[in-house]
């Protein structure tokens, strides 16, 4: 017997893509193949449809507590969800900070109370913490540690590298870090003054990010810690990683892959500002080159919702970052579409890559014994992304207008549907991920 049976879908699956069904049951896949629909309390027709295994999005900021008029963990986890995204790890610059087993476990409650989709929150590396982030990154809920290096949205900031040395002692899981290297850009921040945001890629230049990864990689072989950077957006990073890959995995996000400096700050103004920041033609073909050659391990959105007022602010006092959680699917299948990268691809990115990163428990594969966890996806659907479609509290897209191949029409989280079509189905039943230790 089946909670659910999914049936007639072509399955993204380790073997490839296998034209089978996906019985369900308790939140568990627990068949493939022909399955026999009179076994099923609930069949899912899925027909002209990819089923993927649920996509996670490792980098996003939902904003709660203490900024909620830009987002909460309910309205950022069904912006997500009708994205088709199936999980969302969390970022700690809220308001408090989430820096303690307190606000960490404030975090994971509101989440089981709000969230569609299921989650994990990072907690944030500061000066003071430094010593006890090993007791608090095996909280339940924890996704691992995350250090900004250079200072971006908020408060937190570890620069110093004897501080950043503490935080790397302590603890073992796979660390996440920003890294733009702090020193420069405070020394630099004076030089664009008057400028617009054509000016923020100037400003926190490819050496902001060179000189802090090549700190990192050194701090982590050192201390035989794990790195994992966040966001990377330059070439002259990618043969660094490269010769470090032992210690070190990497996300790049869908905005940098898509949009490109000027243009996109002529265009958009501070709406495309954000950090590290999107730069120019040669970047992006060089994150293109590690996207096609294996060498990023995972894509992340980087969902930073700011209010269009805020974003109104002249630069640089105009706040960094954008939404994404939402449109990471429709851009990545459309470029699947375009040729640059394959679905099977997109799928080692979204969710072998994120279960091998941070050893996600369940989660990652479309296989028997694994989570019911689905991104179904019509390869060919022709759509819009407006404003208007996305959920985001922030109210606007930086891709409104922009006619994209590839949509989600899905997504079922442990085994029900919390999308269709576009519209968010049932209660909030998100639940922690659970993790390697
Ligand atoms: O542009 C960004 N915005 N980069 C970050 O690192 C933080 C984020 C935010 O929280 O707004």
């Amino acid at each position: 017997m089946f909670d659910l049976l999914i049936k007639g879908g072509t399955c993204v699956t380790p073997s490839g893509r296998v034209q089978q069904d996906v019985g369900v049951r308790d939140g568990t896949v627990v068949a493939t193949g022909a399955l026999d629909a009179s076994q099923a309390k609930e069949i899912f027709d899925a027909k002209g449809l990819h089923v993927l295994p649920g996509v996670v999005d490792p980098q996003c900021h939902f904003r709660e507590p203490g900024l909620t008029h830009k987002e909460d963990l309910g309205s950022g986890s069904a912006s997500a969800a009708l994205g088709g995204v199936t999980t969302f790890f969390e970022m700690p610059n809220t308001h408090p900070n989430t820096d303690s087993a307190e606000q960490l476990a404030w975090k994971v409650q509101r989440a089981r109370e709000t969230s569609v989709i299921d989650f994990a929150f990072f907690i944030g590396a500061t000066n003071e913490n430094a010593d006890t982030l090993g007791s608090l990154e095996t909280l339940e809920g924890c996704a691992g540690v995350k250090m900004f290096c250079g200072s971006s949205t908020g408060t937190l900031l570890v620069d110093k590298p004897e501080n950043q040395r503490r935080v790397m002692k302590s603890g073992r899981r796979r660390i996440a870090c920003h890294s733009e290297d702090e020193a420069r850009l405070q020394a630099r921040k004076g030089l664009f003054a008057g400028q617009g945001p054509t000016a923020h890629p100037e400003w926190r230049d490819e050496a902001c990010a060179v000189l802090s990864t090549t700190s990192l990689l050194a701090l982590a072989r050192e201390t035989r810690r794990r790195l994992h950077v966040l966001h990377v957006t330059t070439q002259g990073e990618l043969p660094l990683l490269e010769a470090n890959k032992e210690l070190v995995t990497f996300e790049v996000c869908p905005q940098h892959l898509t949009l490109a400096a000027p243009e996109c700050y002529e265009r958009l103004g501070t709406l495309a500002q954000m950090n590290p920041p999107i730069r120019d033609a040669r970047h992006q073909a060089a994150l293109w080159d590690a996207i096609r050659s294996g060498l990023v391990d995972v894509l992340g959105s980087d969902h930073a919702p700011h209010t269009l007022e805020e974003k109104q602010k002249p630069w640089p006092a105009s706040p960094s970052g954008m939404p994404g959680v939402q449109t990471l699917v429709p851009l990545m299948l459309n470029h699947v579409n375009e040729g640059r990268l394959t679905l099977e691809r997109f799928v080692d990115l979204t969710s072998a890559g994120p279960a091998r990163v941070f050893g996600m428990l369940r989660k990652g594969r479309l296989a028997p014994g694994y989570d019911a966890d689905f991104t179904l996806v019509d390869l060919a659907a022709q759509r819009t992304i407006t404003n208007d479609w996305s959920k985001s509290r922030c109210g606007w897209t930086p891709f409104d207008g922009m006619r994209v191949t590839g949509w989600p029409m899905a997504t079922i989280s442990r085994g029900r549907v919390v999308m269709r079509d576009g519209a968010l189905v049932g209660p909030p039943m998100g639940r922690p991920v659970t993790f390697e230790r």
